[in-house]
């Protein structure tokens, strides 16, 4: 299996304006992350909080992809196989066929990141490929020169925080109550470039 990223408003620069036109593929981008959000995320947008964010000016959308058709399941390994920088493919091209293994929603404001979601499929969570997209992100964008990135994550999501922990996070402050679905705290954590 290779793995790619894109950006999706690289792909549709367009998406910044209210009447941006989504061609057929950035569709079928779109619905593939919010179905992976509804089955996977612990904090639930609906579609209008999706797009909405896309038309943030300063927001990213990495998709990361692979050549793996989940539907067909023709590769097996993929339960046993631990994803690392040496499967990143440089010259994969997306298209409707492409398996979407998770994504990463972020807004940059002067030299501050704020990351908003990360998440991965859930049949190949535990792999590495929220390791793949963080560090592709941090190192891409502290380059551009972001030098804080923050984020709140709930208290329970124990693999969350260690993944974050794992690239420097250190928390900060916790907010009291934070999640209206059930009260629960978030921890609020940083990282330096
Ligand atoms: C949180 C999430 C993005 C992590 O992505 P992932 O691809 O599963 O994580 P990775 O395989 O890269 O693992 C990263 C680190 O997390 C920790 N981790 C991963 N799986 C774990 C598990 N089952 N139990 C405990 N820690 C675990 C480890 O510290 C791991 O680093 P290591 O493999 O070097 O030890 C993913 O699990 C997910 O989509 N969860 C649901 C959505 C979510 O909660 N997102 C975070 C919102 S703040």
């Amino acid at each position: 299996m290779k793995i790619n990223f894109l950006n999706l408003k690289e792909l549709n620069p367009l998406l910044l304006s209210d009447n941006g036109k989504k061609d057929i593929l950035t569709e079928y981008l779109i619905a593939r992350m919010f179905d992976i959000h509804m089955e996977s995320s612990q904090t639930l947008w609906d579609r209008k909080m999706f797009d909405e964010e896309l038309k943030r000016e300063g927001s990213g959308f990495l998709i990361c992809y692979s050549d793996f058709d989940a539907a067909e399941g023709s590769d097996n390994s993929l339960a046993l196989k631990k994803i690392t920088e040496k499967d990143i493919d440089p010259a994969l091209k997306i298209d409707l066929k492409s398996f979407i293994a998770g994504f990463f929603i972020y807004y940059n404001v002067l030299d501050e990141m704020h990351i908003l979601d990360v998440t991965v499929s859930k049949e190949i969570q535990s792999k590495g490929i929220g390791s793949l997209m963080l560090s592709t992100v941090i190192k891409k964008n502290s380059e551009a020169g972001i030098k804080h990135f923050f984020l709140e994550v709930r208290t329970s999501n124990i693999i969350a925080i260690n993944l974050y922990k794992k690239f420097g996070f250190k928390i900060f402050m916790l907010r009291k109550n934070y999640y209206e679905d059930n009260g629960e705290d978030a921890l609020c954590m940083v990282k330096e470039s």
